[in-house]
């Protein structure tokens, strides 16, 4: 007892001190482990270690695929030892995750310029926003709510207009979780593209409006910035915990579940104590419902695995026209592998990922019963993982981009080839 309440001064006062000596977490020493996952008994030890441990699981269990785990110097030991006592075959992905780090800091640059070669803060990215909004007269920035430390939430309209309820629309969001910082970057592509090579797009601007939400959740993008590059959650503060933050990728009110880890409101996955507590998840919720737009498509995009999904999260159900969305998605990969030879593979998020409850597009699917639903995990499939390097950013953003047209094309009855 005196032992443990001397480790817990300790603990103390270490955290005070590196309070003090460091604002931002240092991940010296850390390593990302890839589990082998290829067989059953593999996958269910991995499901179960997920679930129950405080490690953090960058990717999977894949079953047939791999499992991407962090780990401190101090957690090593026990992660090498569990893994080796079960046969788990795994390797290195990163070896010293601060090094690699060091290499992808965000600028927190705050002029309004922009360039794929780099990552912005979240008011530079704003600054821009707006700038093109003050450029373009079918450019309107929308404020949809207010994160829990007051950050704005800000959706890009792209409209060649007139908007009515019948203009079919497509919606885009990036960076729902904090660290998957490539996938603003490719939004903010997205509506260069669309604005500043208009001619190009001219069809699908004609007849589709387009709205990009580049960052859901400001507050974990910005602490991922300053503070703890691999967070991935919101910020609110919970009852009865120093744990922060909910998933809310598992905070939508659609099948949202109270099972499992996702209870635990220090896991990764922390659900929330309710659907929608969020209210960088209300605000997407609000805006969709309380908007008069007939909503075709809705593009939720994460990092990583190189995977282009369709609902459902929750069950290995399929939805009603999952043949339809499969096909678009089909051509939508083919489009993207075109562009720099990099494969996606398709198919429903609970057979190709794993089930999560509470996610958006289940949402989007379930309740406003948008045509065609997707959740892309960009680049990469392993090398970099959530810290992928700069000069990745623009071919990203333009593969995905070749994929996303396939989308609006549709979408805006666009003949393809
Ligand atoms: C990363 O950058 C920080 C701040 O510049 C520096 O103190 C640290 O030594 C670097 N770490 C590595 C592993 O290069
Ligand atoms: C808007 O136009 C001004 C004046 O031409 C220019 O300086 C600025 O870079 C433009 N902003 C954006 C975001 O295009
Ligand atoms: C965000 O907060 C501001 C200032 O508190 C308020 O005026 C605005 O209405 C809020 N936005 C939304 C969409 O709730
Ligand atoms: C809505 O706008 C489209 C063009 O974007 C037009 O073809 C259609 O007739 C309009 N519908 C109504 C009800 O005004
Ligand atoms: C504009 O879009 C076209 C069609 O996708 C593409 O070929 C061209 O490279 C784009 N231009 C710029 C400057 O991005
Ligand atoms: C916090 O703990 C108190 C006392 O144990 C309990 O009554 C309350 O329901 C808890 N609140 C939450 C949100 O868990
Ligand atoms: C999509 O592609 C996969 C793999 O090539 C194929 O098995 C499937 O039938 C295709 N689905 C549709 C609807 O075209
Ligand atoms: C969803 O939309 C489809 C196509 O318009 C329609 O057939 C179906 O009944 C709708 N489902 C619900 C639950 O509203
Ligand atoms: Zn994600």
């Amino acid at each position: 007892m005196a032992a443990a309440a001397l480790g817990k001064i300790f603990l103390l006062a270490l955290a005070l001190v590196s309070v003090i000596i460091a604002e931002r977490r240092s991940y010296n020493g850390y390593s990302v482990l890839r589990a082998k996952v290829d067989n059953l008994k593999h996958f269910k030890v991995l499901s179960t270690l997920r679930d129950e441990s405080n490690f953090d699981f960058w990717s999977g269990p894949l079953y047939g695929k791999y499992a991407d785990i962090m780990a401190s110097p101090e957690e090593y030991p026990e992660l090498t030892k569990l893994l080796n006592s079960h046969g788990i075959p795994f390797s290195f992905m990163i070896n010293n995750l601060e090094t690699v780090i060091n290499q992808t800091d965000a600028l927190a640059k705050t002029q309004a310029e922009m360039n794929w070669n780099e990552y912005f803060s979240t008011e530079a990215n704003y600054a821009w926003l707006e700038g093109l909004a003050q450029n373009n007269s079918n450019v309107q920035v929308l404020n949809i709510g207010n994160s829990t430390e007051n950050r704005v939430i800000k959706v890009v309209k792209i409209s060649s207009g007139p908007s009515n309820a019948t203009r079919p629309a497509l919606w885009i969001d990036g960076t729902t979780h904090a660290r998957e910082w490539i996938s603003t970057t490719t939004a903010t592509y997205v509506i260069n593209q669309l604005v500043n090579n208009a001619s190009a797009h001219r069809q699908i601007l004609d007849n589709l409006d387009i709205y990009i939400l580049p960052i859901v959740n400001p507050d974990g993008y910005e602490y991922s910035r300053t503070t703890e590059r691999l967070w991935r959650k919101t910020r609110s503060i919970l009852a009865n915990t120093t744990c922060r933050g909910v998933d809310p990728n598992r905070n939508f009110g659609y099948k949202w579940s109270g099972e499992g880890n996702t209870i635990n409101k220090c896991s990764l996955t922390h659900q929330g104590a309710a659907p929608f507590t969020e209210p960088e998840a209300q605000a997407v919720r609000d805006f969709i419902l309380g908007s008069n737009v007939n909503w075709q498509g809705f593009i939720a995009l994460h990092s990583y695995s190189q995977l282009w999904m369709t609902p459902w999260g929750y069950t290995e159900d399929l939805p009603r026209n999952y043949q339809e969305m499969m096909r678009v998605a089909n051509k939508s990969v083919a489009a993207l592998a075109a562009v720099h030879g990099t494969r996606f593979e398709a198919g429903s998020s609970a057979n190709i990922l794993y089930q999560a409850k509470g996610i958006s597009i289940d949402w989007a699917k379930g309740v406003p019963n948008i045509t065609y639903a997707y959740v892309i995990e960009l680049r990469d499939t392993g090398r970099y993982g959530f810290v992928l390097p700069p000069n990745e950013i623009l071919p990203t953003a333009q593969e995905t981009w070749a994929g996303i047209r396939i989308l609006a094309e549709e979408i805006a009855g666009v003949e393809q080839d």
